[in-house]
């Protein structure tokens, strides 16, 4: 693992756009892994910003998102498919069809999860997974409890989860039951992981993974046992994390 300190959000967001920038430039046709939530909106804007001027293309680039929620339309303003696309998709210049979610209304889902695996396989395997990470740990909707072997599959938020996520949705109860997610396998099998972080609430989960053992318990520790793991972290995330413990975490 390699830790890089950001001094804030924005830095953070910045650092993380030109990573995945250098990623491009290097190989044109990259296979991006996307991530959802409020850590990586910052890093859509930045790459925005940086496509508007000229810095960046996603011409030939193609993307897998993480997860979806299960029975959510994609014209709903709370799927990812609608977060992706008004936060990031609208305003690029991916091809159509180049940029794939789970689909969280699959009639039958079993057989949906083995298409988006094999559809992931026939494009090559994602080179760069961008990551967020839950309080409790979780990596795309990978709850505690999960086993490494999984591939994409459906899965039952934990309320901690429902909790962390209510405030996109009008109330607590409007939060899906369960969601369709890339699974820990699938995640591993990418060829390079970028992991974001910031804020005081990821300060304790970040602790967790310097301190803690490769266990099922906390997903995320999974990652100590990837060769190409990358963590840009802002101050306030690693705000409880002694010197030792950042070393951990691949800072030098
Ligand atoms: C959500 C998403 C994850 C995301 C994580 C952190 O539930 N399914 O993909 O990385 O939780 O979210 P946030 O960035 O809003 O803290």
């Amino acid at each position: 693992m390699r830790l890089i300190e950001a001094a804030d959000y924005q830095d953070m967001s910045r650092k993380a756009a030109a990573f995945i920038e250098a990623a491009i430039a290097e190989k044109p046709d990259l296979i991006l892994g996307l991530a959802t939530g409020g850590t990586v909106t910052g890093t859509y804007e930045q790459l925005i910003r940086d496509f508007r001027s000229g810095k960046v293309t996603f011409q030939r680039a193609a993307s897998f998102n993480l997860d979806e929620y299960e029975g959510m339309q994609k014209e709903d303003r709370n799927s990812y498919h609608y977060y992706m696309e008004e936060n990031f998709f609208k305003h690029v210049d991916f091809q159509k069809g180049k940029n794939h979610l789970p689909d969280g209304m699959a009639q039958d889902m079993e057989e949906a999860c083995r298409e988006y695996d094999r559809l992931m396989e026939e494009y090559g395997g994602i080179d760069l997974q961008l990551l967020g990470i839950g309080e409790n740990g979780h990596i795309g909707f990978n709850e505690p409890g999960t086993a490494f072997e999984t591939k994409t599959h459906l899965v039952r938020l934990t309320p901690s989860t429902k909790a962390a996520n209510a405030r996109y949705f009008n109330s607590a109860e409007e939060v899906p039951d369960r969601a369709v997610t890339m699974g820990i396998a699938s995640i591993l099998k990418s060829r390079q992981i970028l992991l974001l972080a910031s804020g005081m609430k990821k300060a304790d989960i970040l602790q967790k993974l310097a301190d803690e053992e490769v266990t099922e318990d906390i997903p995320a520790t999974v990652l100590k046992q990837h060769s190409n793991v990358v963590i840009i972290a802002d101050k306030d995330a690693l705000s409880k994390l002694t010197k030792e413990q950042k070393k951990v975490l691949g800072h030098d």
